[in-house]
C-alpha cells in the first residue's frame, strides 16, 4: 500500500463528472442566477456547470489555508473578502472535491452573510464522506477511502510537491544534494502508488523546475 494514495484524474472523467453533477443540479429544480467558483480548484468545473446549465454568469472567491505563527494547525481565510449584492440571486458554489470541507463552508458562510443572496447551495464533483464536516448540496462521486486526487490542472504543481515531500522526508532521499534518477523514482512509487511514466512529461517538468529552483539535482 502506498503511504499517500493518488489517482490521477484525467480530463474525460472531469467532463463526465462535471456533467453528472450537472443533471443532479438540474434534476433537482435549483436554477442558480450565477456560479461562484471557489479558487483554484473549482475554476474548471464552475466553467464547465456554467456550459451544462445554461448559466452565464460566473464569479469566484478564493479560500486558502494558512498557517498560523506559533500554531501546527492551518486555519481557513478568504484571500479577497469583497462585497457583492446578490440580494434576490440564487447561486450555486463550485468546487472539486469536499475533504474535510473547511475552506468550502467558510466560503459558503462568507457569502451568506456578506453577498445576501436569496440561497446558495454547494456543489462539488467529490465528497470525502468519511473526512468532511458537511455534507455538499450536490457531489458526483462519494469517496470512502481517503485519496489524493491529482486533478489535470494542477499536475505539475503537485508532482513537484511530491517529490520535495519524499525529499525531505524519506531517510534515502534526505540531505542528498543530488539523487539517483532510479531511486527517486523507486521512492515515488512506493510513496503514491504511481509511476513517473503515468504522469508523462510532466515528471521530467517537474524535475526541471525545481533543479532550477535548485531543490534537488538528478544523476542518471
Ligand atoms: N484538495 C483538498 N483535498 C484534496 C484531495 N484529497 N485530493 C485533491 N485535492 C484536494
Amino acid at each position: 500500500m502506498p503511504k499517500i494514495p493518488v489517482k490521477l484524474v484525467s480530463w474525460d472523467e472531469i467532463v463526465e463528472w462535471s456533467r453528472g453533477l450537472a443533471k443532479r443540479v438540474e434534476e433537482s429544480g435549483y436554477t442558480p442566477d450565477a456560479i461562484v467558483a471557489v479558487a483554484r480548484g473549482g475554476y474548471v468545473p464552475a466553467r464547465l456547470l456554467c456550459d451544462f446549465l445554461d448559466v452565464t454568469d460566473l464569479l469566484s472567491v478564493q479560500s486558502q489555508h494558512w498557517v498560523e505563527a506559533a500554531k501546527a494547525q492551518e486555519k481557513a481565510v478568504l484571500k479577497y473578502p469583497y462585497k457583492v449584492d446578490m440580494r434576490g440571486k440564487r447561486l450555486l458554489l463550485v468546487d472539486d472535491i469536499v475533504d474535510t470541507g473547511e475552506t468550502l463552508l467558510l466560503a459558503r458562510d462568507f457569502i451568506r452573510d456578506n453577498w445576501e443572496p436569496d440561497e446558495v447551495r454547494v456543489a462539488v464533483l467529490q465528497w470525502i464522506s468519511t473526512v468532511a464536516k458537511f455534507r455538499p448540496d450536490y457531489y458526483y462521486i462519494e469517496v470512502r477511502d481517503w485519496t489524493w486526487f491529482q486533478y489535470p490542472w494542477t499536475r505539475l504543481e503537485d508532482t513537484q510537491q511530491f517529490i520535495q515531500r519524499i525529499l525531505r522526508e524519506d531517510p534515502r532521499l534526505q540531505d542528498k544534494k543530488e539523487v539517483e534518477a532510479d531511486l527517486l523514482v523507486q521512492v515515488f512509487r512506493e510513496w503514491y502508488g504511481i509511476s513517473p511514466e503515468d504522469l508523462g512529461w510532466y515528471w521530467e517538468e517537474a524535475i526541471r523546475r525545481l533543479e532550477k529552483k535548485g531543490v534537488l539535482r538528478v544523476k542518471s
